[in-house]
């Protein structure tokens, strides 16, 4: 009897250390490497910035003895959990550890991620959660699903206010799924993620339907199709480097200011080549990531959802080492007309831009709404009408660059000044107007070019008549709807000027609870 001494409680500790270190054990471990993937702790040390991770919580098992479980208390409970800085800038982050149980969500695991959610809350810092889970912990049962449910609660509640990033690295099923929907963004790992409510048998035996893996949940199906992700690597150290990089544009949390990258390239900085990129004659196809990478720094624009809804392009970008978020119609797409999967992307990234106080610089050459009966049954009306009431309701400062077409609806949804653009930028090739020359045309001179000798030479020349009149920027800049008429060259330089006067705006609103967004 006695006390034991400080050598022998430390080895106790020694052990625990290891036996925490260990996961699954050695036979699950060399399982999950033969599946090309990292373990827990080698995922956090790849994301992290080298030594900076703290552990907490590396002791805590699960209280669960159905099953036999009480014979199987493997310490951590199957996520590893803490802090740690990327680029010396802290953040909460956790992993989850599939050689423990498959890394599936019981009531301790849960409360381990709800620690880290809280502390990053307190702390006004990101959290990064890698899941790899075969979901709901099974041997417990409605604890399990407590657990999600409390995650889910602290998603919505941490929404905006700060960065909440998932990275998916293996299996997410059932309504484990619905916690990384709920964060900023989703990161993917080619044919190594999966998502899915339910899997490929479930569905066979409900619908009859065959399918893989891997077309219902992969990664290349939720960056291309669903819209449910918004980046895709080739491995996992690549989508490392992406939720780095991405993290660099974005402040710690809603009240902080985005880290400032010094840079050399001179805000008054002129590329004559964009008079040509972007062609005079509004039938004419370009893509738009020519243009943003001759404005923003260093020709640097990091794209959000690239593979998604191409008819529009989201990403980030800097001005003068500010970071900015940056919306563009992309003629090359659908002639850059909206629809609804583009409308829906658009919208998202604006009040996530305006939840972390990002300023928006809008470029726009937009032919209207993409016209259609599966876009009219498909809910076009309240898709549209979310992107009028994201870039309504945004309070940053917002940016607008005209380079070519603003038509209809279309032209007042792509931050326009009627719903608070704060400085509106066009190009001398800008044509504001309700419709293209030739439909205008068509409907404004429809007698006069039925009655002529030569009707089809007469709709020319009223074409031609309407676009010297209409098809310009300066009957919009007579009404002051735009700010200031540019040469295409002189962009980089105007967008700075506009940042420099616009980013002090402070736009206070009516007290409400909040509104009620159109979905
Ligand atoms: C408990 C689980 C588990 C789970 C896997 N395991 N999923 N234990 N609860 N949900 C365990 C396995 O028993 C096994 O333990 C170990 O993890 C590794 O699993 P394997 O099947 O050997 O791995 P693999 O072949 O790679 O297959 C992975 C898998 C598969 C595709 C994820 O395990 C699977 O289909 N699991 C069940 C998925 C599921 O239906 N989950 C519930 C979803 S419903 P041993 O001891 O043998 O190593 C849900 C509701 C949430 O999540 C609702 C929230 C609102």
């Amino acid at each position: 009897m006695g006390f034991r001494t400080i050598e022998e409680l430390c080895t106790e500790l020694e052990d625990k250390r290891k036996s925490a270190l260990s996961g699954g054990g050695e036979e699950a471990v060399s399982k999950q490497k033969s599946k090309g993937k990292g373990t827990a702790r080698e995922r956090i040390a790849q994301l992290l910035d080298p030594g900076s991770f703290v552990e907490i919580d590396e002791f805590v098992t699960h209280r669960c003895s159905n099953f036999g479980l009480d014979e199987r208390k493997p310490l951590g409970d199957g996520v590893v959990t803490g802090w740690g800085t990327i680029d010396g800038r802290k953040v909460f982050v956790y992993s989850q550890d599939f050689t423990v149980f498959g890394g599936s969500l019981g009531e301790k695991h849960a409360d381990k991620i709800c620690k880290v959610m809280d502390m990053a809350m307190q702390m006004g810092c990101p959290v990064i959660g890698i899941n790899d889970s075969g979901g709901a912990r099974i041997q417990e049962a409605v604890d399990s699903l407590n657990g999600y449910g409390k995650i889910f609660k602290r998603n919505t509640l941490a929404s905006g206010v700060i960065p909440q990033i998932s990275v998916i690295m293996g299996p997410t099923a059932g309504g484990a799924v619905y916690s990384p929907a709920l964060t900023d963004f989703i990161f993917m790992v080619d044919k190594e993620s999966i998502m899915h409510i339910t899997g490929p048998e479930v569905i066979k035996a409900v619908t009859g339907e065959e399918v893989t893996s891997e077309e219902l949940g992969g990664a290349v199906t939720h960056n291309t199709v669903t819209g449910n992700a918004h980046f895709c690597a080739k491995d996992e150290s690549e989508c490392f480097a992406q939720v780095r990089k991405v993290l660099s544009y974005l402040p710690l949390n809603n009240l902080d200011d985005a880290p400032f990258k010094a840079t050399q390239d001179s805000t008054e900085r002129a590329d004559v080549s964009l008079r040509e990129i972007v062609p005079v004659n509004p039938n004419k196809s370009y893509d738009v990531h020519e243009v943003l990478c001759r404005v923003f720094d260093d020709g640097e624009f990091t794209e959000v959802q690239a593979g998604y809804a191409k008819n529009i392009v989201t990403g980030y970008g800097r001005i003068g080492g500010r970071s900015v978020g940056i919306i563009a119609n992309n003629a090359d797409v659908m002639a850059g007309c909206l629809d609804i999967n583009a409308s829906d992307k658009a919208s998202r990234f604006i009040r996530h831009c305006d939840a972390f106080n990002l300023p928006i610089v809008t470029f726009v050459d937009v032919p209207g709404y993409l016209p259609g009966l599966e876009q009219e049954q498909g809910g076009i009306i309240r898709k549209g009408a979310k992107l009028l009431y994201a870039y309504s309701e945004a309070s940053v400062p917002l940016i607008s660059v005209i380079m070519r077409k603003a038509y209809g609806g279309a032209y007042l949804a792509m931050s326009s000044k009627s719903l608070g653009a704060d400085v509106v930028l066009a190009w001398p090739q800008a044509e504001i107007a309700v419709m293209g020359a030739e439909g205008a045309a068509s409907i404004v001179f429809k007698k006069e070019i039925d009655g002529a000798d030569d009707p089809s030479a007469k709709r020319l020349e009223k074409i031609d008549e309407y676009r010297e009149a209409f098809a310009n920027p300066y009957r919009a800049a007579e009404r002051g709807y735009v700010d200031r008429v540019i040469m295409p060259e002189e962009t980089r330089k105007a967008i700075a000027q506009a940042l420099d006067g616009i980013e002090s705006k402070r736009e206070t609103r009516p007290a409400k609870k909040h509104g009620v967004i159109p979905h």
